[in-house]
């Protein structure tokens, strides 16, 4: 079954077309990857599916039922929640506080609530961070904490966009551990935007590729990766990006 369906997507920016005709599905359960240049409009197809955003054409379906211009609280209620690329902690509260807030969403009782978001924290690792003040976190926890506040409202689909930027090597290894554990034992769908190579490798079912607003190829790692048209518009472009 699909769980996400995207069809006919179209975004513009005073004339900008960020997005034209983008059709997509993710099957329940998947892990889908989206690449594509800076620019190609995956943060806006994002901010389309998780409702920030209203299309100006198209569609999108959540479960078979349209979602389309719901307000992202409306959305993230009917199971699809997205991370931030910059993530905006509240200032004045812990990293526990944080998370409770993000889990107060399913109307726990106060007991539920702690233990839940307390699970939450340390399972992305933030553990020893609990009660300290969320500013105090260096980056790679500062993303932890925005995977944790996305996890704490249990999603059926999970928007990821690029939560291993700005991570070196060794702090992406367990937050993609982490990943493909909410898969295998939760099943979680996963969509994740991200430019580095192996962890899409790594990670993927089938790979959408963006390019100028427009799907360039949608396939395996293994398709896309060999694809003319998608070395030229964004492998070729900076070789190390395939070996990173
Ligand atoms: N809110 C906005 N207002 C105007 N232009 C925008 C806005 N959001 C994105 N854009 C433009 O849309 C295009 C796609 O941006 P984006 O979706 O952020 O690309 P990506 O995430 O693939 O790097 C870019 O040209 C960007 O400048
Ligand atoms: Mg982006």
């Amino acid at each position: 079954m699909n769980l996400v369906e995207v069809k006919g997507v179209g975004k513009s920016f005073r004339g900008l077309h960020a997005l034209s005709d983008v059709d997509f599905a993710v099957a329940e359960g998947e892990i889908l990857g989206v690449i594509g240049p800076n620019g190609a409009g995956k943060t806006t197809l994002f901010n389309v599916v998780s409702g920030a955003l209203r299309p100006d054409t198209g569609r999108v379906h959540l479960a078979g039922a349209d979602v389309t211009g719901r307000s992202p609280d409306r959305i993230a209620r009917a199971g699809m929640v997205r991370t931030f690329q910059l993530m905006r902690p509240f200032s004045s509260m812990t990293v526990l506080e944080n998370v409770s807030l993000a889990a107060q969403h399913h109307r726990f009782g106060a007991k539920e609530l702690r233990k839940h978001s307390l699970d939450v924290v340390e399972r992305v690792g933030l553990g020893p961070w609990a009660h300290r003040a969320a500013p105090d976190l260096p980056t790679a926890g500062l993303k932890r904490l925005e995977l944790a506040r996305t996890l704490a409202m249990r999603p059926k689909v999970l928007l990821l966009d690029e939560v291993l930027a700005g991570l070196v090597p060794a702090e992406r290894e367990p937050v993609l551990d982490l990943l493909a554990t909410l898969r295998e034992q939760e099943g979680v769908t996963l969509v994740f935007i991200e430019h580095i190579m192996a962890a899409v490798m790594r990670l993927a079912d089938r790979v959408l590729v963006l390019d100028q607003g427009r799907v360039l190829a949608v396939g395996s790692p293994e398709e896309v990766t060999s694809d003319p048209r998608v070395i030229d518009a964004y492998l070729g472009e900076e070789p190390t990006r395939a070996e990173a």
